[in-house]
C-alpha cells in the first residue's frame, strides 16, 4: 500500500487520541454500525482532502465500515495530527498522504496521490480537489458520481465553477447543513481558536481589544467566546445586515483601518483575501498579535507583512515576529493559516460528529442517486439534516415536544385570529 506520512512509530499515540473522540460522536458510531451491517458504500472509492486530525479519522472508518476503500491527504498543510496519520496507515491500512509542514508542492502531490486512486466519490475541505480535477485531471470526471465540501470557502469557490459552467460534476454542500454550520462553524471555531490563540501564546485575554474581522458563523463563534473570556470585542464587517447584528449582540463595529489603531489580538474569519493590509499594519500597536481562523492563508497580506519588516524571528512555536520600520512589532501566529488546528486539535469531537454525519449519510445518498443528480451545489437533502439533529439530541439525552393534532390543524389554517 502506498502512503506517505511523517513517523508509523506515532501510531499507538494516535490511535489512543483516535479512541478518545470517539467517544464524543456517538451519532458517526450509530452511522457506522449500520454502514458495517448494511454495507451502504460497497464499491465505492473515496478520496477524501481533510483536516487529517482525529474526527477525521473517525469519518474514514465509518466509510470504510460501510464498504468503501477511501483515500486521505491534508486539506491543510499545517493541519495534520502526523500520529493520527501514522496510525490509520499501520492499524487501519487507509492510505494516506500528509505531514504536518509539508510544503506547497508536497500538498499537491498528495492530492494528486489520492487522486491516482480514481474516485468514484470526492470529498473536499476546501475544493483542492475539484478544482485540480477540473484543471489537471479531467480524465478522472467521467468516473465520479459526486463531490461533498465542507467548510464555506470551498463552498463559495464551488458555487463558482457552477456559476460559469465549470463544474462537471454534483456537489453535496455539507456546509451549508443546518446541523453542520449552526454548530461547527459557531461553536466549534469558537472554542477552537481560542484555544489555538491560547496555546500559542499563553496571554491573558481578559482586558484585551479582540478584533474579530468577518461576522459569519464563525465570526460569530469566535466574537462569543472572547467575549465569555473577558475580551473587549470589535468587530469589522462589509455586510450592513451582519454589522448590524453584531451591533446588537452588543459588540463595537468599525471598520478595519480603525480597529487596527487599537486592537491588540486580530482574528480572521473571512473567506476572502487581503482582509488585513500593509496599510493596517504601518498603525498596529507594538505587540499586537495577528492571526486567522478562516480557511486559506490570504485573509491576512503576509507577504506585504514581509516586505514592510526590517527584521523577523521565530519567538515561540506557531509565533513569527515581524519588526516594521516604525520599531513596532507584529505577531503572526501558525503562518497566517487556521490558528485552530494549527496550534491546537481544531473542533472538538462533539461538533465535528455532527458535520461528519452529514458527510458519512452525503456519501450514501450520492452512491443511492448514482449519476441522476443534476450538475450544480445541492443542499444536503432536508432529511438528512433532520435525522442528524434528532440523532444528536437523543444521544444527548435530550427530550423534545410533539404538536397536539389541535396545534398542527392551527398552523394550517389561517381563519383562526384572536
Ligand atoms: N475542521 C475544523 N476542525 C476540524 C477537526 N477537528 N477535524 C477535521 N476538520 C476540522
Amino acid at each position: 500500500m502506498e502512503y506517505d506520512v511523517k513517523d508509523l512509530n506515532l501510531a499507538g499515540e494516535g490511535r489512543l487520541r483516535i479512541e478518545w473522540a470517539e467517544r464524543n460522536m456517538p451519532v458517526l458510531r450509530f452511522i457506522k454500525e449500520r454502514f458495517a451491517r448494511e454495507k451502504v458504500l460497497s464499491g465505492m472509492r473515496i478520496s477524501a482532502c481533510l483536516h487529517i486530525t482525529t474526527e477525521t479519522a473517525n469519518l474514514a472508518l465509518t466509510l470504510k465500515a460501510g464498504g468503501a476503500e477511501i483515500a486521505l491527504c491534508a486539506s491543510n498543510p499545517l493541519s495534520t495530527q502526523d500520529d493520527v496519520a501514522a496510525c490509520l496507515v499501520q492499524d487501519y491500512q487507509i492510505p494516506v498522504f500528509a505531514r504536518k509542514g509539508e510544503d506547497n508542492k508536497t500538498y499537491y502531490e498528495h492530492i494528486h496521490a489520492v487522486l491516482d486512486r480514481k474516485p468514484n466519490i470526492t470529498m473536499d475541505d476546501g475544493a483542492d480537489l475539484v478544482s485540480t480535477i477540473h484543471a489537471k485531471r479531467r480524465e478522472l470526471i467521467e468516473d465520479i458520481i459526486g463531490g461533498t465540501e465542507e467548510t464555506t470557502t470551498g463552498v463559495i469557490r464551488l458555487r463558482a465553477m457552477a456559476q460559469d459552467g465549470a463544474l462537471k460534476y454534483p456537489i453535496l454542500a455539507v456546509n451549508d447543513a443546518q446541523t453542520k454550520y449552526m454548530f461547527d462553524n459557531r461553536y466549534g471555531t469558537g472554542q477552537s481558536t481560542l484555544d489555538g490563540i491560547i496555546r500559542s501564546t499563553n496571554i491573558l485575554i481578559a482586558g484585551l481589544n479582540f478584533v474579530v474581522c468577518g461576522y459569519g458563523w464563525c465570526g460569530r463563534g469566535v466574537a462569543m467566546r472572547a467575549r465569555g473570556i473577558g475580551a473587549n470585542v470589535i468587530v469589522t464587517e462589509v455586510d450592513s445586515l451582519r454589522a448590524l447584528e453584531a451591533t446588537m449582540d452588543g459588540f463595537r463595529v468599525m471598520p478595519i483601518a480603525e480597529a487596527a489603531e487599537v486592537g491588540d489580538i486580530f482574528v480572521t474569519l473571512t473567506g476572502d483575501k487581503n482582509v488585513i493590509r500593509a496599510e493596517h499594519f504601518r498603525k498596529m500597536k507594538d505587540g499586537t498579535i495577528v492571526c486567522n481562523s478562516g480557511h486559506f492563508n490570504v485573509e491576512v497580506d503576509i507577504p506585504s507583512l514581509e516586505k514592510m519588516a526590517t527584521s523577523h524571528r521565530k519567538v515561540r512555536p506557531f509565533v513569527e515576529e515581524y519588526t516594521l520600520s516604525n520599531k513596532k512589532r507584529i505577531n503572526l501566529l501558525g503562518e497566517g493559516r487556521l490558528i485552530n488546528l494549527v496550534a491546537a486539535e481544531g473542533h472538538p469531537a462533539a461538533v465535528m460528529d455532527m458535520s461528519f454525519a452529514n458527510q458519512a449519510l452525503s456519501a450514501e445518498y450520492l452512491k443511492k442517486k448514482g449519476s441522476s443528480l443534476e450538475v450544480k451545489v445541492h443542499r444536503v437533502p432536508e432529511e438528512i439534516d433532520r435525522t442528524v439533529a434528532e440523532l444528536k439530541l437523543h444521544t444527548m439525552g435530550i427530550k423534545i415536544d410533539k404538536l397536539t393534532p389541535e396545534q398542527k390543524k392551527y398552523l394550517s389554517s389561517w381563519s383562526e385570529g384572536t
